[in-house]
């Protein structure tokens, strides 16, 4: 399994994760062989990459952290529940259009599918286009928040839920700023920037005028941008004044952001973006951070990675705790990256042997034009095969 990106999508390639659209309908379900008008489909949705099955690894297969196709639903609730809420007129509350049961049990799938899985290493990225971000970003950070709480402990259900329903709704707030803001590409005036910063507390009057949320959810909600040193927004407040949940809301809701892919940056990919966050302990609480940088992988399964010491291959597993320490399959080894016969180098436990860079998809092509066509057929499964003998 790999992730690639749709500019080098080729017909014939079979898809291992299943996209979505809009409306949590299954666009392309696993197993699926490329045609060429599902890759122009794609591009004209906007969606920066697919996950396809991949010769390299054929055996191994990774699994999000929740189903698929809870993700959907949980990113189509979010999407009737924003749009509902900004066709309202001012003053006017939320009323009917919190499907309040239907939104409680997805949270509840959330829950249970996290507390259920026994590894929970985020290894996956959410696929989004821009149509879906704000939708896509609510779920992503509900599922990472939970994983952080649950990888730290000391939360009990009702505060799991809790945190579940405050994140889903947590931008809630930007239905009220002008995509024209929210979209711009070059840095925000001063006025602009503000207009931002009202979303917390925009989102927290509409929830709690309706009484839609209770006290912790809702404060989720208000709280998210506010950092432990005081320098965060809408009332700086300090670590002492914060709500927990909030606490670890805010962890998952920068993580997300670092790597998505926004109108005026590029996203950072995962080990960018665990190091970036490794240096804010001074502004979140650093018992969350760690927690749920521990169960981030820092090089998913899937990426291919070139070592410290001259290998490269690609990532078969990780390991929580050791985000950066994965078990690599390696293909190619030496300057001149001459192919071997493949084998396998584990990482934990090995302090000189670091993973030096993550290859980018164009040296991938070039370095296996003909060997891996990277669909059904190539290289890879032939050496499975081969092995299997
Ligand atoms: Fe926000
Ligand atoms: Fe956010």
């Amino acid at each position: 399994m790999r992730r690639v990106p749709v500019w080098a999508l080729k017909p014939g390639m079979i898809v291992e994760k299943p996209v979505y659209d809009l409306k949590g309908r299954l666009l392309l379900n696993r197993g699926l062989e490329l045609k060429k008008d599902y890759i122009h489909h794609l591009k004209r949705m906007d969606i920066p990459f697919i996950y396809i099955q991949d010769d390299f690894i054929p055996d191994v297969r990774v699994e999000d952290v929740i189903l698929d196709e809870t993700r959907a639903r949980a990113v189509n609730a979010v999407r009737t529940i924003l749009e509902e809420a900004q066709r309202q007129p001012p003053g006017s509350g939320l009323g009917l259009v919190l499907e309040q049961k239907k939104f409680g049990e997805i949270v509840d799938d959330i829950v249970d599918q996290l507390l259920d899985n026994p590894e929970l290493m985020v290894n996956m990225a959410d696929i989004r286009s821009s149509d879906t971000y704000t939708f896509a970003h609510s779920v992503n950070v509900a599922v990472l928040a939970l994983t952080g709480a649950i990888a730290r402990g000391g939360f009990n259900r009702r505060q799991l839920k809790q945190i579940g329903s405050g994140s889903l709704l947590h931008d809630l707030g930007k239905i009220k700023v002008p995509l024209e803001i929210l979209n711009k590409k070059g840095p925000l005036t001063r006025e602009e920037f503000a207009r931002v910063q009202e979303h917390p507390e925009e989102g927290y009057s509409m929830v709690s005028r309706q009484g839609i949320l209770d006290g912790p959810s809702a404060e989720i909600i208000l709280q998210h941008h506010e950092r432990n040193d005081g320098n965060g927004y809408p009332h700086n407040r300090t670590e002492e004044e914060i709500n927990p949940l909030a606490k670890m809301v805010a962890i998952a809701d920068v993580y997300d952001a670092l790597t998505s892919d926004r109108p005026y940056r590029k996203g950072f990919p995962p080990h960018r973006a665990l190091e970036i966050m490794e240096t804010m302990g001074d502004i979140f609480d650093p018992d969350m951070l760690q927690a749920l940088l521990n169960h981030i992988a820092a090089y998913p399964v899937g990426t291919f990675v070139e070592l410290s010491s001259g290998e490269a291959g690609i990532v078969v597993k990780n390991w929580v705790g050791l985000p950066r320490h994965p078990r690599v399959r390696v293909f190619f080894v030496g300057e001149e990256m001459t192919r071997v016969e493949p084998f396998e180098i584990d990482l934990k436990g090995q302090e000189n042997r670091l993973v030096d860079r993550v290859l980018p998809e164009e040296e991938i092509i070039k370095l296996i034009p003909e060997v891996f066509p990277l669909s059904r057929g190539g290289g890879g499964e032939k050496w499975m095969q081969e092995k299997r003998k």
